[in-house]
């Protein structure tokens, strides 16, 4: 095949497809990288993170971005690396749990969690017991401490859970976490609930905290693939380290081979940001996110599920399913939510004021026909 043909039918491909910057996305927890992400990406673009023997300087970036993260969250001991996201992420960390409590295989979950926790239960061989939500869909922090028990492997909480954004009562569990491995899935909050007025708390200040999710391809505004597990201090990474025959040198990765251009785009990311650039990204979602949901309570019939803390919105109606096919008829790029029967609306940087707005007008024309 001809280059060009090559790359024509590529672009057609993705013609298919929605881009952020046409403002209809509204299901999207990633967004469009700035620039130097993508500036940055091509310089690392043929360098692979594990071969360290080769591409030494990319460990030099990796190591920064932990350290940087040791700063936003407290710990100065901060160690980790950077996954293909938050779903390698919560592996690893149940992964080190399992390597520090052997013969425990009890796993306290949120019904709310990141079905990756499913995912590592499965594959760590883990027993899930449930926790079940309040009335404001945060896990029941007395049914977690009735649960816990000696056969407790670890707890989980979420820190922005993926159908509501709703933040688990994190410092209660925190307590409750004294001789157990206790880790926050903080994939899409951990990016933001540093940067905003808020009483939660997500850092390595919470005394019981073994390791936290973030994941910089969400709100850090970095190309997929980019997760970061991140742990109190590097005896859970020393728990998995292995020194293959061949490589000459030690890894503690789940995954073998890692493209350095992600990494590269994540560091570049936080130093051109830094954490004041983080801040006014952050707080104008937040901002956007409170535009949004003044302007829905203004319909009648809407429901907002529950009131947001960070820029994630779920909305339902008595007929949300109807409301959701019609919106996506409309052309509208959205998700619902099965078990809550609610539809998501991630207010990320590329929904604009103007999008809201557009949307918002078509949702009352889409209501009032509801009447
Ligand atoms: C709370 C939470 N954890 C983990 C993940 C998994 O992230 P990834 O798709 O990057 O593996 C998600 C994805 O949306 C999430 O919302």
């Amino acid at each position: 095949m001809e280059r060009n043909k090559i790359i024509d039918e590529l672009k057609k491909l993705r013609e298919r497809d929605p881009l952020f910057e046409n403002g209809r996305i509204l299901s999207s927890v990633s967004t469009k990288p700035p620039r130097i992400a993508l500036e940055a990406f091509n310089i690392f673009h043929d360098t692979n993170a594990l071969d360290r023997f080769l591409f030494d300087s990319i460990n030099k970036l990796e190591r920064e971005i932990i350290e940087w993260f040791g700063i936003l969250l407290r710990n100065r001991e901060v160690s980790g690396y950077i996954t293909t996201g938050g779903t390698e992420s919560n592996i690893v960390a149940l992964w080190s749990a399992k390597k520090i409590y052997e013969g425990r295989r009890e796993i306290i979950v949120p019904e709310s969690a990141h079905y990756s926790i499913e995912r590592a239960a499965d594959l760590l061989e883990l027993e899930i017991s449930w926790i079940s939500l309040d009335d404001e869909f945060r896990a029941r922090v007395n049914e977690i401490r009735k649960k816990i028990d000696k056969d407790t492997l670890a707890v989980i909480a979420t820190a922005g859970t993926s159908a509501l954004g709703v933040i688990d009562p994190i410092d209660e569990i925190n307590k409750l976490c004294k001789d157990v491995y206790f880790h926050v899935d903080a994939a899409f909050g951990g990016f933001v609930i540093p940067f905003i007025e808020t009483k939660e708390r997500i850092d390595f200040s919470l005394e019981n905290l073994d390791s936290i999710t973030i994941d910089p391809h969400k709100m850090g505004l970095s190309i997929i693939p980019s997760g970061c597990i991140l742990f109190r201090n590097n005896s859970y990474l020393e728990r998995l380290e292995i020194s293959p025959s061949y490589l000459g040198f030690k890894t503690w990765t789940l995954s073998g081979s890692r493209t350095g251009g992600t990494i590269a785009a994540t560091w570049a990311n936080i130093k051109y940001l830094g954490i004041d650039g983080y801040k006014r990204i952050v707080n104008e979602c937040i901002e956007n996110t409170k535009f949004l949901c003044k302007k829905l309570r203004e319909i009648e019939g809407l429901e907002i599920v529950v009131e947001p803390t960070i820029n994630i919105v779920a909305i339902r109606t008595r007929d949300t399913e109807r409301l959701f096919l019609e919106l996506r008829r409309r052309g509208w790029k959205i998700l619902m939510d099965s078990k809550t029967k609610s539809i998501k609306i991630v207010v990320m940087p590329h929904v604009t004021k103007n999008v809201i707005e557009k949307f918002v007008n078509e949702l009352k024309e889409i209501m009032r026909d509801y009447e």
